[in-house]
């Protein structure tokens, strides 16, 4: 009955091999340099396993596949191409809001056209037990997935404010419907249509309520954990179909996704369980912030200043951080680098891991320009080397830099790990004004060192004037 068994032994082959390019594909983009092979591998174990799938199956009409297919590429082509690298987060949740609604669809389809999808027991008459089973799980996943993401995706696309919204006894109406649809799973052996429309109802409502009482600082967490979601309702639909690659694809994709969040969450030093758990303990994250008030003295600078400075240095260090992102300074940013390494500069630039909006942010920008991969390094390869270093140039950045995270117990920011800025010789400081803070809205001891001078402008153009000097 199962079609798994009577699969020829190629089908078997052709999905582990697009496993292996899957694999391959996470291996590739666990860095910029091999990012682009890595895509590729992705993309040649994709077209393998949709293949695969197409003539391994019997296609009720291959012409409105193709179509879809079409019309769906060509979209994703026009928004991929279109999309600013600040808009990334939101483009993300919006794709993920459709693999979680595919799953609902995929799971409503086999409900009610069973034999179509070879879950019907020997019997003929009944859907199978485990694929009851598999079903409810898919869709339960596929929906928290769908109504989370496109809550994401209206808080990061601002039509939604980023402020959490937090319901009076939140925790229990979370944990009530939750533990609803864990029983609804359980007695859909039942199989009547009113628990299936329970639980596609309830797991709608609880994506909804987990993703609503998150502020605007942990959403990128939220999205990587959607992004795991979405990955575990793929492989419950696999198990579903029958099909041996949407298992393996949902299973990289889930726990790769859980693995990035785990990640994310100690770089911003978020609690993992309270990000999952839907604002658990009413932290409200950054993004609330105050503003910066304080009146104490410090120095401006000009690109004449900074121009000279780098120049008679021996190593610059650079800090991009989502100001550059934002006023795409990172051409004129590697012009700058060229024309200091022509000097004799030595120039490396330090990456946050939550520089900027969403994970690799920075590299990727820094990529875009051509600033060549072994001048760039993570926190932990180049924060021991600022105390040798001549000049630290921080673009755009600020939390990052902030040692309240070290010192202030009562910082948003406090426990995150942080680029020790302050141990350069001098520090130059770009950013639009005095007034402006960071993501967590916290003011910042660096901007009032003895040895910083603040460069106030928009990053690109700024560092357009930087290098003007530096020609002269
Ligand atoms: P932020 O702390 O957000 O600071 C950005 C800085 O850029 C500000 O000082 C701002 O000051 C300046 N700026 C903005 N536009 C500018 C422009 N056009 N020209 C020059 N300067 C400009 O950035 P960061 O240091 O990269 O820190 C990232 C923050 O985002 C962290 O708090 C992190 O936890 C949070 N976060 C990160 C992620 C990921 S995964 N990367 C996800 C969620 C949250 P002015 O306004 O004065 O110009």
């Amino acid at each position: 009955m199962h079609e798994v068994a009577a699969a020829p032994a190629w089908v078997s082959l052709a999905y582990l091999v697009s496993g292996v390019l899957f694999i391959l594909a996470l291996r590739g983009l666990s860095s910029p340099a091999s990012s682009r092979r890595g895509n590729r591998y992705g993309m040649a174990g994709m077209l393998i396993a949709v293949v695969t799938t197409l003539v391994t199956h019997e296609v009720a009409s291959l012409p409105e596949i193709l179509i879809a297919i079409a019309i769906g590429g060509v979209i994703g082509f026009v928004t991929a191409k279109k999309i600013a690298m600040t808009d990334m987060p939101q483009l993300v949740a919006a794709f993920h809001s459709l693999v979680g609604l595919a799953a609902v669809l995929v799971a409503i389809a086999a409900y009610l056209n069973p034999e179509a999808f070879h879950v019907l027991d020997p019997s003929g008459l009944d859907i199978l037990q485990v694929s009851r089973i598999e079903m409810g799980l898919g869709v339960a996943i596929g929906a928290i997935t769908f109504s989370g993401s496109v809550i994401a995706f209206l808080k990061l696309n601002g039509n939604m404010g980023g402020k959490p919204i937090m319901l009076p006894g939140r925790h229990i109406i979370n944990l009530g419907t939750l533990a609803a649809i864990i029983v609804l799973v359980g007695v859909f052996h039942l199989n009547t249509p009113e628990l299936f429309v329970a639980i596609v109802v309830l797991s709608f409502i609880i994506g909804f309520l987990l993703i609503i009482p998150i502020g605007g600082a942990d959403m990128p967490v939220v999205v990587s954990m959607l992004n795991s979601y979405s990955g575990w309702a793929a492989a419950a639909m696999g198990f579903t179909l029958h099909n041996t690659a949407m298992i393996i694809t949902g299973a990289l994709v889930g726990s790769s996704g859980a693995i990035l969040s785990y990640i994310m969450c100690r770089a911003m030093n978020r609690s993992f369980i309270s990000v999952i758990a839907g604002g658990f303990g009413g932290d409200t994250g950054g993004a609330a912030g105050g503003e910066a008030k304080e009146q104490r003295p410090w120095k401006r600078g000009s690109a004449e200043d900074a121009a000279f400075l780098m120049g008679q240095a021996e190593q610059v260090v650079i800090v991009p951080g989502y100001g550059m992102a934002v006023s795409q300074a990172q051409h004129a940013l590697r012009e700058m680098g060229d024309l200091l390494k022509a000097e004799g500069v030595k120039v490396k630039y330090a990456i946050h891991p939550v520089a900027g909006r969403m994970p690799g942010h920075m590299n990727v920008l820094l990529a875009e320009a051509n600033v060549p991969y072994d001048e760039v390094f993570e926190l932990e390869d180049i924060n021991s080397e600022f105390s040798q270093t001549d000049v630290a140039f921080v673009i755009g950045a600020n939390d990052v830099t902030n040692p309240a995270a070290k010192t202030d117990k009562t910082s948003p920011i406090y426990g995150m790990p942080i680029l020790d800025v302050a141990n350069a010789k001098t520090v130059l400081f770009v950013k639009r004004s005095m007034g402006g803070v960071g993501y967590a809205g916290v003011d910042n001891d660096v901007f009032y060192m003895d040895n910083t001078m603040m460069l106030l402008g928009d990053a690109k153009k700024m560092v357009e004037e930087i290098v003007k000097s530096m020609a002269h």
